[in-house]
């Protein structure tokens, strides 16, 4: 039976036949040669996702003091339903991913049809053709409770498996870069005893050439600058995979303005971007305690914050939303805390704030549920069947990105509670782990299976009309600070929902005067760490009274005369 792959915009792709395999493996070869005359070395991207779409764009764009390609690049992807058609849209030049960056569209169809120095295949054949493999598989960490991050496990089946593959398939002095973030150690007491034993079995003596060297990618409008202009640390796993690795980043990565760090083990390497992302988790996860201290206590934490940033050593201290989202922050300390009984043997339990940071911030959206609940109490409206509209799915400003994001729990939560939901975000075409929530992000793994009557969500889609989605709704809710939903005018709001209706700020969207003018309008208004809203509620109400007590002293005298 024919097999097929759909593309986000539901073009259909048939998978490869048997046949197929040889013929690729033909033009893959014959490609390598000419491009070798030429002097390139090759390289295969293994997994073209989000970051191994870009990043063999980025190296398929090196060039020569002369302005010649340095490297021919293949993208590798394994032929699934799920991703195949990454393929056939990235041999055409189109990017596999969504990108809010300029540059990526440009960069993917310059080296693809001008340069011709990229191009994408289905056949591990391709790894036979490699000087050097980049690997940009995913590594997951699966979870099996809502804000227990203690209890899951690091699935590292994808980058298992490909390390096997990779070690089938290449040349023994091939070089091996793993880009994944893995869990502290996978290089050199998971990846290279396996590649070591396929050599063995393949009759090859020498060791893998391993090397680790992390992402630090941001999806957004700097995605190409991310990976090429911006600072890389890397570690072989001996000398000659410690030069080779320095020896590519330095011809594809802007180290001359971007210097690189070099350590002396991949776990070195491995652990910093463990502690990097666990360190931002934390200080994130921190203030979650204090926005409630601020909700409770008349203070605007959003103030508080700017006061505090005025501080040089305090500069980095960010308001942490509904919940911190994204592929990398949610898992990335627990694969560390994981690495240290299953890869390293310990029984004992040093890790306290990694964990705690990652539970804090898997459930901070919750809290929305309640905020929303609330207003409307406040406006003798029951939650239950009220028409509530969320604005931004994705766990950032101004990206499409939805994974692992805060609004996902918000949805959830509040169709739990029984309200009907609506959503839009500019960015957001899809919203896969609503819309296909058996699958996303796997179909074991849904946040789904943490809550009740969840079915109808697969209906819900992402609307752009923004008029259209406020037509009547009872509440919105401003979840992310995209550009489109800063300078919304209270006015406009209300008059495209058709009356007053509660307002929750998850991300300091609305300033001081907007949300009085909100409460004149006789809206109720909440918000993550906003305490000071029922000060302004108060000014509203005095003022109000104050005026009608005006009115009622101007009509008394009006009729004593
Ligand atoms: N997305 C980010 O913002 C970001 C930032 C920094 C670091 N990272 C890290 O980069 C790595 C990749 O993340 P991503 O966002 O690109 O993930 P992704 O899921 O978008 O991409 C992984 C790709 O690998 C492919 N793949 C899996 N097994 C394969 C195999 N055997 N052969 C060939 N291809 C295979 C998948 O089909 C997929 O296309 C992860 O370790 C992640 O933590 C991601």
């Amino acid at each position: 039976m024919k097999q097929y792959s759909i593309s986000p915009d539901g073009e259909k792709f048939q998978l490869p036949d048997p046949d197929d395999y040889t013929k690729e493996f033909k033009r893959l070869k014959n490609k390598v040669r000419d491009q070798r005359k030429q002097g390139r070395e090759i390289v295969v991207v293994m997994g073209v996702g989000f970051v191994g779409a870009v990043m063999a764009a980025v190296v398929a764009d090196s060039e020569d003091e002369n302005g010649n390609p340095l490297k021919f690049v293949i993208g590798m992807q394994r032929p699934s339903p799920r991703s195949y058609w990454k393929i056939p849209l990235l041999n055409r030049g189109v990017p596999p991913v969504q990108a809010e960056d300029p540059e990526v569209e440009p960069m993917i169809r310059r080296c693809v049809k001008e340069k011709k120095s990229l191009i994408a295949t289905f056949t591990y054949d391709a790894l036979k053709l490699a000087d050097v493999v980049v690997v940009d598989v995913q590594c997951d960490y699966l979870k099996e409770s809502l804000g227990n991050v203690r209890n899951g496990q690091a699935d590292m089946n994808a980058l298992e498996e490909s390390l096997e593959i990779i070690a089938e398939h290449i040349a023994p002095d091939a070089l091996v870069l793993i880009e994944t973030t893995v869990a502290p150690g996978t290089t050199e007491q998971v990846a290279y005893p396996i590649m070591r034993k396929v050599f063995r079995k393949r009759g090859i003596e020498t060791d893998p050439l391993l090397a680790h060297s992390y992402e630090r990618v941001m999806p957004g409008k700097h995605y190409v600058a991310s990976i090429r202009d911006f600072w890389r640390v890397c570690s072989g796993i001996n000398e000659e995979a410690t030069r080779r690795v320095k020896k590519f980043l330095e011809e594809v990565i802007n180290t001359k303005e971007y210097p690189l760090t070099v350590l002396n083990r991949p776990i070195e390497s491995e652990t910093a971007k463990i502690v990097e992302n666990s360190y931002r988790a934390t200080i994130l996860a921190f203030l979650d305690e204090w926005s409630l201290f601020a909700e409770r206590n008349g203070v605007d934490l959003i103030k508080v914050l700017e006061a505090i940033r005025v501080r040089p050593t305090h500069s980095n201290i960010i308001f942490p939303g509904p919940g911190i989202g994204g592929y990398c922050l949610p898992k990335d300390g627990g694969l560390g805390v994981w690495s240290y009984r299953h890869i390293h043997g310990f029984e004992d339990n040093i890790f306290k704030i990694t964990p705690l940071a990652i539970d804090i911030n898997d459930t901070r959206s919750l809290h929305v549920a309640q905020l929303t609940r609330d207003a409307l109490r406040n406006m003798s409206r029951p939650l239950a069947a009220a028409e509530i509209l969320l604005l931004g799915a994705s766990y950032r400003e101004d990206v499409g990105d939805t994974r692992y994001s805060g609004s996902e729990l918000i949805v959830r939560r509040l169709t739990e509670m029984g309200a009907e939901l609506r959503v839009h975000d500019p960015y957001v075409q899809h919203w896969w782990e609503i819309a296909k929530q058996d699958e996303y992000p796997s179909t074991t793994h849904s946040l789904k299976r943490f809550f009740r009557n969840q079915d109808k969500l697969s209906d819900l889609h992402v609307e752009k009309d923004l008029k259209k989605a406020l037509n009547g709704t009872d509440a919105v809710i401003f979840a992310v600070r995209h550009k489109h939903y800063l300078d919304l005018d209270p006015d406009d709001v209300v008059g495209m929902a058709g009356g007053p209706l509660a307002i929750i700020d998850c991300f300091g969207i609305i300033d001081d005067a907007k949300i009085k003018r909100y409460f004149e309008l006789g809206c109720e208004v909440k918000g993550l760490g906003r305490g000071h809203v029922k000060r302004i509620k108060d000014q509203v109400r005095s003022e109000r009274e104050g005026m009608l007590l005006a009115q009622s002293a101007g009509h008394g005298s009006g009729g004593a005369a």
